[in-house]
């Protein structure tokens, strides 16, 4: 039978009145306002902070819209223990130290952890140098913390992953019923060749492979053939060139008392200094940009193979968009095709200077 591979799902909106994204945050502010709280969404942040995954935090632990449960470091950017510090030294400059951080796994599920052509700074948050966290880890490894988490809530959690999957996968692997009771995954996941932005800029070492599945492929091969819904925002669209500020933005984030714009004005200072674009900053808050609003991101459905075992392509995420005799064994994914950039970063500005 002849029939499309890809099916694209129209989830891009004028802005405007109308425009859903808005309504998402104006609804919530009503119902902030009447009842005095907001209906909001369980999420898990399952990071490797990294400056990107930093301004993630910031993003998921502002969003009156959702509510996170913890936060889980993971081996990738830098090793775990420095992520576990990361990850607290961002949550105390937010005031949110109550969020339980848990450590995790120390190494991919196979194989060494590779090292990395791009760099986050001597701190791994690009030189921001915070100072050292004083809240002490939860005593559950993350892999325990992402089980009984989902157990306590089932159906309820979206976990987002920004870093290599090892966390979840191992998660999955040691407590296989809890995937049925996860409700999405969204992950910063992966490169489609859907545009030049794909495979032009590259995370991972080698030609075409995205860092967080070049890290852990056996990692993200479990996760992608799960079963649990997954949507993969890959490098097509979180490295989007529009993904970028104005002198207007870098200036309010210079000029802000809010340590977190302080925070991210520094880091895009670091990346242009090493003449990339202000992109790398925040390329892990598309994941939180659309588990706020999920109309930020137009996906398309497609199968996916995750590449485990070539030195050359090692990580790639190889989509089978054609038109005849697909490998329909290989998992169907959601994968982000287009961004609205302009509203992501509307969005993005506005958690960061409130
Ligand atoms: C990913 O690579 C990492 O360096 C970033 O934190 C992001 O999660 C993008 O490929
Ligand atoms: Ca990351």
């Amino acid at each position: 039978m002849i029939r499309p591979a890809l099916h694209l799902k129209h989830h891009h909106r004028r802005p405007g009145s109308g425009d859903p994204g808005r309504r998402l945050l104006n609804t919530s502010a009503t119902v902030r306002k009447r009842c005095n709280f907001v209906i909001s969404k369980k999420i898990i942040l399952d990071c490797d902070p990294g400056m990107d995954d930093s301004m993630a935090i910031v993003m998921a632990a502002k969003a009156p819209q959702l509510e996170l449960l913890a936060v889980t470091a993971v081996n990738g950017n830098y090793p775990v223990d420095v992520t576990c510090v990361n990850a607290r030294k961002m949550l105390e400059l937010l005031g949110k130290a109550h969020i339980p951080v848990a450590r995790g796994m120390a190494n991919p599920m196979v194989r060494p952890c590779p090292s990395d052509p791009f760099t986050h700074g001597a701190d791994g948050q690009a030189e921001n140098f915070l100072p050292d966290p004083i809240t002490p880890l939860s005593p559950l490894h993350a892999v325990d913390l992402i089980i009984e988490t989902v157990k306590a809530h089932p159906h309820e959690v979206t976990i987002l992953c920004t870093g290599p999957m090892s966390n979840l996968a191992m998660a999955i692997t040691k407590a296989p019923e809890i995937k049925p009771l996860i409700a999405e995954v969204i992950a910063i996941s992966g490169a489609f060749g859907l545009n030049r932005y794909a495979f032009a800029n590259a995370t991972g070492d080698t030609p075409q492979s995205e860092w967080n599945v070049y890290v852990d492929p056996e990692a993200a091969k479990i996760v992608y053939e799960s079963g649990i819904k997954l949507v993969a925002l890959g490098l097509d669209v979180a490295t989007h060139f529009d993904v970028n500020f104005s002198e207007e933005d870098i200036e309010a984030f210079r000029t802000s008392s809010r340590p977190e714009a302080k925070f991210l004005h520094q880091a895009i200072s670091f990346v242009h200094n090493r003449g990339f674009e202000a992109y790398c900053t925040i390329i892990d808050c598309m994941a939180v940009g659309y588990a706020i609003d999920p109309t930020l991101v137009e996906t398309i459905s497609g199968h996916v193979g995750v590449e485990t075992e070539s030195v050359l392509c090692r990580g790639m995420t190889v989509l089978d968009g054609r038109h005849h005799h697909v490998w329909t064994h290989l998992p169907v994914i959601e994968i982000g095709a287009k961004a609205d950039c302009g509203r992501f970063l509307q969005l993005l500005k506005e958690l960061v200077l409130a």
